[in-house]
């Protein structure tokens, strides 16, 4: 895993957008897999101004988010849909259609849920999935426990993340209890992920993904068995982790290939 430690939110955002720009520079009619939360947001800021001033092109790309709330139809306040819509979509020239977000409100969630994984495959895969973690290590709403092979399905909200979303709700019996989420397994078929964390709530979290060991406890440590992830976390995020000098290193390395500078990483001639 690519580990990335950047000092603030504000850098995280723009490390982020970057990989996601080049992505969709290269390649227009890529497919990403997005995320809701507070943590892509600077991201999304970051991508908006990036289509208003450079004029990065969404027209061709393709979305799947990973999950939404059972229950809250796509234009309730608080629905993955809605964030979606109003933090990016309907700020940069992304064709409607091909967004896609889990439906909160479908009639039969099993066969809504084969479809999401059949569309995801129809349009060929996702090229780059977008992650937040959850404070317990979830990633998209896979709690603690869930199977690590896991498919796109219904999922029960644990008592910790229903406390940590009850901000935005306003109190915590209006949380909705069930999500339609993107399972571990579907995620680790995408071609590239992106983890994002920033704040020290998540530093728990992000030493254990890296530098644990894989469980279905903390659902994001399986990224480690992905062979292309790249984490992009701020100091405080990063602040429990023991490798830090060397993934610092292992990034200094990166920008000397990148600028065909090898040399400098060669031995001295003696
Ligand atoms: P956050 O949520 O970005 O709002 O911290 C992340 C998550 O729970 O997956």
């Amino acid at each position: 895993m690519r580990v990335i430690v950047e000092r603030d939110f504000p850098s995280v955002s723009r490390t982020a957008a970057r990989f996601v720009a080049r992505l969709v520079r290269e390649r227009p009619t890529s497919v990403l897999g997005l995320a809701t939360g507070s943590t892509p947001l600077g991201m999304y800021q970051e991508l908006i101004r990036m289509h208003r001033e450079e004029g990065l092109d969404f027209s061709r790309i393709v979305t799947f988010n990973l999950d939404e709330y059972v229950g809250l139809a796509p234009t309730h306040p608080q629905s993955y849909r809605r964030f979606m819509q109003q933090s990016l979509f309907d700020h940069i020239n992304i064709d409607g259609r091909n967004t896609h977000v889990p439906d909160g409100r479908a009639l039969d969630f099993e066969a809504h849920c084969e479809q999401y994984e059949k569309l995801i495959d129809e349009a060929g895969g996702i090229d780059l999935q977008v992650l937040g973690i959850g404070a317990d290590g979830h990633i998209a709403f896979n709690e603690p426990g869930s199977s690590l092979g896991s498919r796109t399905r219904l999922k029960s909200l644990t008592a910790e993340t229903l406390r940590d979303n009850a901000r935005f709700f306003g109190s915590i019996e209006e949380v909705p209890r069930l999500a339609i989420t993107m399972g571990v397994g579907t995620i680790l078929e995408s071609r590239q992920c992106l983890l994002l964390a920033c704040g020290q709530a998540k530093a728990r979290a992000i030493k254990e993904t890296i530098e644990g060991p894989v469980t279905a406890q903390i659902t994001a440590s399986a990224l480690q068995l992905h062979r292309d992830v790249i984490a992009v976390v701020d100091e405080e995020a990063a602040q429990l982790l023991e490798r830090r000098e060397y993934y610092r290193e292992v990034e200094r390395a990166q920008s000397l290939l990148e600028a065909g500078e090898i040399s400098k990483l060669l031995p001295h001639k003696s």
